[in-house]
């Protein structure tokens, strides 16, 4: 087995005693199949929300695989993130034809209203932004997906009303 030098943060899974025997429990249970290193992936980012660079560490150590096959696998895959996620996702469409029909501009807009970047969260974690490829309703351009709800003929006007409506969730 491979060793590797990296520190763990005290904020990360790995300094936790509970998410710890999580991370070795999804490991014993899959590090056998074939193609273990997606199955333990997926496994780690369904169950701690994500997979930070000290767990990448962690699972080459364990799978004895490289770092970098690891983490090429953590950033091509849009599925898997590095950091925690709002409770809220909204994914832009940057197909081309919502490129062409505004995403854009309503990403600068989201950008203005909610004071976070694409692929960061909003700092009370409520909301993260995020881009994606065509979902289909090309017909509905611009598109937004919401918590995997597709809402379409998003324009940046109609933005706050939709932001309404997804803190509205919380007191449904
Ligand atoms: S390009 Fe956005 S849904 Fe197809």
């Amino acid at each position: 087995m491979t060793k590797h030098n990296y520190e763990i943060p005290a904020t990360d899974p790995l300094a936790c005693c509970e998410k710890r025997a999580l991370i070795d429990r999804v490991l014993d249970e899959n590090k056998e199949l074939p193609g273990a290193t997606m199955v333990v992936l997926n496994e780690l980012q369904s169950k701690i929300g994500y997979i930070t660079k000290p767990m990448e560490f962690y699972v080459a150590e364990k799978l004895n695989v490289s770092v970098g096959a690891i983490h090429g696998v953590v950033t091509f895959y849009s599925f898997f993130t590095t950091k925690p996620r709002g409770r809220h996702t909204i994914k832009f469409c940057m197909g081309t034809a919502c490129y062409v029909g505004g995403t854009p501009q309503l990403i600068e807009k989201a950008k203005q209203l909610l004071g976070t970047e694409v692929g960061e969260t909003t700092p009370d974690g409520e909301i993260t932004m995020e881009v994606c490829r065509c979902v289909g309703a090309c017909s509905q351009a611009p598109v937004t997906v919401i918590d995997e709800e597709v809402q379409g003929r998003v324009k940046p006007n109609k933005f706050p009303q939709l932001l309404r409506k997804i803190q509205g969730k919380e007191t449904a």
